[in-house]
């Protein structure tokens, strides 16, 4: 976890010169920016077009075109099969600490590059409920909130059905999230694993990691994080939370690429009881022995099924790069000071036109983006992409505004702002 210290933004208040307009707010926070100098290494943020999906698919980082090119005539085509052995076995793990380390407060050992984010969590989630089950037969419950990200809730489905166990829903308010109350009203003795969104994907709300797992454990169950939309945007802790497991996505705040793979975190106590059911070669404590029967490897291979997709993990690095050199905590300030700035000028402009924030509205309980809720969100969503402003829609009726802090500026965020307003006086 980095420490450095986190830059003061202040606020335009503070500003020698008060602003006039919403403009020249904007300009004087990208002035004052100290981040402002990423933005120039991603591909495409010297166009006019306004990216407000990095949520969803982050920006390509500039640096990325010539470590996939390097890697295709260098690595692949002079290395060949010798590429394994001389380094590509290891990538999986040396990137999974490097993601531990810069973004999940997560000691090394524990993280690693494996499939899908759908695959990753249905791994941890069936191991972590066998073992739940196996201790005490008595934990067959799995808790997850009725708005979680699709995937999230099929996979608790499905595994509920195949393992006899059952679910419990937590209803939420959909501009916000699991928060501490429904949470503990929800977990019993019959508990045996929570899934929780860290940060809420329709409306960006983010929940507390250290209160949320506290209530977990003291109703003796485990606790899968899913990180994607905090993982390189929120500071994560892992380790400090006394968390069990976590899975994110890495396409979109750490700019991985369309599809790239996802990480798993296990904490070191647990991986040794912890048995996945896809059973592969890349998880035997052996690869290459070819022996009759699978025995999983110690630590974190483990959790890895079949051969590493490397081509797709190798982007990411350039991400992470500039993570390293910003500090997570300088990111976080960026991203807080993007959302607020956000609201402050949807409240300006949006509201009179009846358009209302679906997200929280206090920074601490809100992750990187912001959700405005209109009736006419879906063809205002068409009709800013025709005009090249990205944002996307999630039902019901809300826009997603992703702001990436090391690739959006203030005055993207107000021109695509403006844009919304004239796509809700078009299509309203
Ligand atoms: C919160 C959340 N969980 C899970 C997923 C599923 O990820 P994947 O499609 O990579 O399996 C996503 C994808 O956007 C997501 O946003």
């Amino acid at each position: 976890m980095s420490t450095d210290p986190t830059p003061d933004f202040g606020s335009v208040d503070a500003l020698e010169v008060p602003p006039a307009s919403l403009e020249a707010e904007a300009s004087a926070l990208d002035a004052d920016d100290p981040l402002k100098h990423h933005r120039a290494a991603f591909v495409g943020a010297e166009t006019p077009l306004v990216y407000f999906d990095g949520n969803s698919l982050g920006r390509p980082p500039r640096a990325t075109v010539d470590r996939l090119s390097r890697f295709v005539t260098d690595e692949w085509g002079g290395r060949l099969i010798r590429g394994w052995d001389e380094a590509w076995m290891q990538l999986p793990f040396t990137i999974g600490d490097r993601i531990g380390a810069l973004a999940l407060g997560a000691a090394s050992g524990q993280t690693v590059i494996g499939d899908s984010t759908t695959v990753l969590l249905y791994k941890l989630l069936r191991a972590a409920l066998d073992a739940q089950m196996t201790v005490d037969p008595q934990r067959v419950e799995i808790v997850v909130g009725r708005d979680d990200f699709p995937t999230d809730r099929y996979l608790v489905e499905g595994i509920a059905a195949e393992r006899g166990a059952r679910v419990v829903w937590v209803d939420v308010d959909t501009s916000r999230g699991v928060d501490a109350e429904l949470l503990g009203a929800a977990v019993t003795d019959r508990t045996a694993v929570v899934l929780l969104s860290h940060v809420s994907y329709r409306s960006g709300y983010l929940a507390d990691g250290a209160a949320l797992t506290r209530i977990a454990h003291d109703a003796g169950a485990l606790v899968l994080w899913d990180l994607c939309h905090s993982a390189g945007s929120v500071p994560v802790e892992l380790d400090a939370w006394g968390a069990d497991l976590a899975v994110g996505c890495t396409y979109k705040y750490l700019n991985g690429g369309p599809g790239s793979p996802a990480f798993a975190y296990v904490a070191e106590r647990h991986q040794r009881a912890l048995t996945q059911p896809v059973q592969g070669w890349m998880g035997a404590a052996d690869v290459f022995s070819m022996g009759p029967v699978y025995r999983p490897a110690d630590g974190m291979r483990r959790f890895l099924s079949g051969t590493p997709p490397v081509l797709a993990m190798i982007a990411m690095q350039d991400t992470l790069d500039l993570i390293e050199e910003a500090g997570i905590g300088a990111v976080r300030a960026k991203s807080v000071a993007l959302t607020e700035f956000a609201v402050r000028v949807a409240d300006g402009i949006l509201s009179p036109l009846g358009v209302r924030l679906a997200s929280p509205r206090d920074s601490a309980e809100r992750g990187g983006h912001v959700t405005l809720s209109h009736p006419a969100m879906r063809a205002v969503t068409a009709h800013l992409w025709e005009g090249d402003v990205i944002p996307d829609y999630r039902d019901p009726h809300g826009l997603r505004i992703g702001l990436s802090p090391l690739s959006t500026s203030f005055a993207e965020t107000l021109t695509g702002l403006r844009a919304v307003a004239d796509a809700v006086r078009a299509e309203g």
